[in-house]
């Protein structure tokens, strides 16, 4: 929906009704797959936090469509997946719980359908407060059920107060190289290994609840760690695919082998013509001598 991001200049690209119709069409086909009484959801983000993002009137336009669609759910969350969460929100808006609930209030007056609110709620208190304007219905949460999916039945039944805040406390990397993976880095690519390594402990964590274990804490598992056993686990689903049609990133294991074989071997080529050149030059030099 980004004008950032879609690029396109078809009939799936350029307007906001262009860029929008890709959603409307899957909506549309969705419900016409599952008929009038299957609950449809859709999860709109908010703001891109990016200059020339996803502008606060388009999200209203699309909410708009969306509820003459007739979703039965409208979850507003923030930041694209371009962004990965989070990776642009300033520090002072993630620190602030429900971060979007400024843009449920405009959103609310233009469509009857439920709204969910997701993103950085963790205490019963913020998300109370949330419930009891008339802007919010549902309160959604991510990364807390990552690791403690029982966590909304324990604060519903008054056992705690909060969920746990993993972010606080996943490092990327030793406290050395905070300089460059910590959260203040000015380096881009520290920046995107730390959110993606983030994103793997939390996947790890996921699969490993799948698998019938216990999660592990952020001091038994780190997030280079997790990032490392997440590729691989991710490599192994991919190659078990093979063989239906797919454009993804880890499919043509294949390709890549060779690929990596074809620069192994440049690699060679270029370090024996160089090096082999200067020994050729150092053996006339013995000669001369
Ligand atoms: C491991 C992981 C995977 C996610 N995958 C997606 C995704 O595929 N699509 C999406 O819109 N949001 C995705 N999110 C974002 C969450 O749905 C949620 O919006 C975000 O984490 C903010 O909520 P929180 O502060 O409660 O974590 C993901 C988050 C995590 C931690």
């Amino acid at each position: 929906m980004s004008p950032l991001a879609n690029v396109r200049n078809d009939k799936w690209g350029g307007s906001l009704e262009k860029r929008a119709s890709l959603l409307l069409e899957v909506v549309r086909a969705v419900r016409s797959q599952v008929g009038p009484e299957f609950p449809v959801s859709v999860k709109l983000n908010t703001a891109d936090f990016q200059r020339g993002d996803f502008a606060h009137v388009d999200v209203i336009q699309v909410a708009k469509w969306l509820s003459e669609e007739k979703i039965d759910l409208l979850e507003l969350s923030s930041g694209n997946y371009d962004s990965f969460t989070d990776m642009r929100i300033p520090k002072s808006t993630r620190e602030r719980e429900a971060y979007s609930a400024k843009y449920c209030k405009d959103i609310r007056a233009v469509v009857d359908i439920p709204i969910m609110l997701t993103g950085g709620f963790r205490t019963r208190a913020a998300m109370e407060k949330a419930l009891q304007g008339n802007e919010v219905d549902m309160i959604g949460l991510g990364r807390p059920l990552c690791c403690a999916p029982d966590g909304p039945k324990k604060l519903l039944e008054g056992i705690i107060d909060s969920l746990p805040c993993y972010e606080r406390d996943i490092q990327v990397g030793p406290r050395w190289m905070q300089w460059f993976f910590g959260e203040h880095t000015k380096w881009r690519i520290g920046w995107v290994v730390r959110i993606v390594a983030q994103q793997a402990w939390y996947f790890v964590n996921e699969y490993r609840m799948a698998d019938g274990l216990e999660p592990l804490p952020p001091n038994k598992l780190g997030c280079l760690a997790a990032m490392r056993k997440n590729r691989k686990e991710e490599c192994l689903i991919a190659r078990s695919l093979q063989g239906i049609q797919s454009h993804g990133t880890e499919y043509n294991q294949k390709k890549r082998k060779s690929r990596r074989w074809a620069i192994m071997i440049s690699l060679f080529l270029f370090l024996f013509l160089k090096f082999g050149k200067r020994s050729e030059k150092f053996s006339e030099s013995q000669k001369k001598l």
